[in-house]
């Protein structure tokens, strides 16, 4: 399936709705599309040593959260060096401009020094290829408007299932750590209650999937993702799935992706 634009697609969901799993099927369906995680480019410039990544590692090891420049420059980079973005003075009529209150330049110091700010100007492909899901970054409506200066996102899903069905879901999940086996007690029950199929070992529930734990981080997720989401419903590009399971969750995504992006003859 071949896309006839850049599709800039951010999922918002409670946890356990299967983002993950939604984004991975639509990678498979759509060539184009790409997946740009901002945990993943943190990860990856903590360990490539890049100025960025020392920096957010400081950070980090300091306690404190990444602030929201570092992530938004962490995705800068990326889509620079994709080619997806740009900030020179050479303005190809296929690219368009937006701006961003930022200082233009590469380097560690740029993202701290407020009263240096200067406003760059970005032009952001609307090439085909040029199409991501974007990944744990915007969190907040504040983010967004960040992001929404730099390069517009064109699609925002809210992903939309009833509260009990993923509390059920991750209820009946146990793994086996060591390999990751994954088994549900309602359809795909281990042999013996407990134990893994090929070793035997005891199975383990993931820290996320203790109740009490999921539902003090929907708790937070609702309130940080409303505005978020109302910010995207101004700008008419928020789009609501309902759905129980990530299967039925999928082919409505997928028509919708092809309603919006799809070839047009
Ligand atoms: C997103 O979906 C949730 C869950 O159905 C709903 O409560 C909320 O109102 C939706 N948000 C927006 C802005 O449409
Ligand atoms: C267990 O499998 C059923 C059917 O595929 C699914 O509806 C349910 O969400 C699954 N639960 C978990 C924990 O994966
Ligand atoms: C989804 O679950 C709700 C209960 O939470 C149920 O009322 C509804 O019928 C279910 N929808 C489908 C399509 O199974």
């Amino acid at each position: 399936m071949a896309l006839s634009r850049a599709a800039r697609v951010i999922l918002v969901g409670a946890p356990g709705v299967g983002k993950g799993t939604q984004t991975e099927r639509m990678l498979k369906k759509f060539s184009e599309l790409a997946s740009i995680s901002s945990g993943d480019l943190l990860r990856k410039n903590v360990r490539e040593r890049t100025p960025l990544g020392i920096q957010a590692e400081h950070k980090m090891k300091a306690g404190s959260l990444v602030p929201d420049t570092m992530i938004l420059r962490l995705i800068i980079n990326e889509l620079t060096n994709r080619g997806w973005l740009s900030d020179s003075t050479i303005r190809p009529y296929s690219m368009y401009t937006s701006s961003l209150a930022m200082d233009g330049e590469d380097t560690v110091d740029s993202v701290f020094i407020p009263s240096g700010l200067r406003t760059s100007k970005y032009q952001y492909s609307e090439s085909p290829s040029a199409s991501f899901i974007l990944d744990g970054f915007p969190r907040t409506a504040g983010q967004a408007r960040q992001l929404d200066e730099l390069i517009p996102i064109n699609l925002v899903v809210n992903i939309s299932t009833p509260t009990d069905i993923i509390i059920d879901r991750i209820c009946n999940r146990w793994v086996h750590a060591p390999s990751g086996r994954v088994y549900n007690t309602t359809f795909n029950a281990p042999k013996e209650a407990g134990k893994d199929d090929v070793t035997g070992e005891p199975l383990t529930r993931r820290d996320d999937d203790d109740p009490e734990v999921w539902k003090a981080r929907l708790k937070a997720f609702k309130e940080t993702s409303q505005p978020l989401l109302e910010h995207y419903d101004k700008k008419r590009v928020l789009w609501e799935v309902r759905g129980n399971s990530s299967d039925e969750i999928t082919p409505k995504l997928l028509k919708e992706f092809e309603r919006q992006f799809g070839e047009r003859d």
